[in-house]
């Protein structure tokens, strides 16, 4: 199957998005992909804001997406698009350094006024890097989220379910592409 570099670029220690992406990674794996984790708020600071590209986080970061066949990208809504964060690291990458990847953008946020930030604001950046397939993506309020106190979370039954099926799309489009790259040998 696939291998997936799932992303959060939340900068919060208790990230809802990082542990909503961690949860869906096991949906993915368990569903044959290997999944790689990425919280960008574990790449150093001054690597990100100096924009040293030669840095040994950033090439590592780098080497990442492109030994992956696909990406989930997670961001929290911050001030109505993705997070600086999310975007100090892609400003790094090569331009077009998702070109052939499959792409589900996913987002939290505070409001449903802003739920449409992946469509206006994360998409064209994704589309611009060359992402050969963006899937469709999905905004969780974040009241939506509930981390327990031993740490387990908990998604609202609606969103889900959304969700769920957000993922399943993605890893059918996955299963498509590979089985294609195959037959082209
Ligand atoms: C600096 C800042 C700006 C935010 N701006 C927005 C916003 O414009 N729209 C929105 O819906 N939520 C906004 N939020 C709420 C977060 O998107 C939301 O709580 C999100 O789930 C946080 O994700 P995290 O726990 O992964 O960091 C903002 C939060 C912060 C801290």
């Amino acid at each position: 199957m696939a291998t997936v570099l799932s992303v959060s670029g939340s900068p919060s220690a208790t990230s809802r998005t990082a542990r909503l992406l961690r949860h869906l990674d096991a949906r993915l794996t368990a569903q044959g992909h290997e999944v790689i984790p990425l919280d960008v708020r574990t790449i150093p600071a001054e690597a990100l804001l100096g924009a040293d590209f030669g840095h040994p986080a950033i090439t590592e970061a780098s080497a990442l997406f492109d030994r992956a066949d696909a990406s989930v990208i997670g961001t929290p809504v911050y001030k109505a698009a993705y997070s600086g964060l999310l975007k100090s690291l892609l400003d790094l990458l090569p331009q077009y350094g998702l070109t052939g990847k499959t792409v589900l953008p996913l987002a939290t946020g505070g409001s449903t006024a802003h739920v449409l930030a992946i469509d206006y604001a994360l998409r064209p950046v994704l589309s611009s890097m060359g992402a050969a397939h963006i899937v469709q993506g999905w905004f969780t309020l974040d009241k939506d989220i509930t981390v327990g106190d031993d740490g387990t979370l908990t998604v609202a039954p609606g969103p889900a379910e959304a969700l769920a099926q957000v993922v399943d799309r993605f890893s059918e489009a996955l299963g498509s592409r590979t089985a294609l790259l195959a037959a082209a040998g």
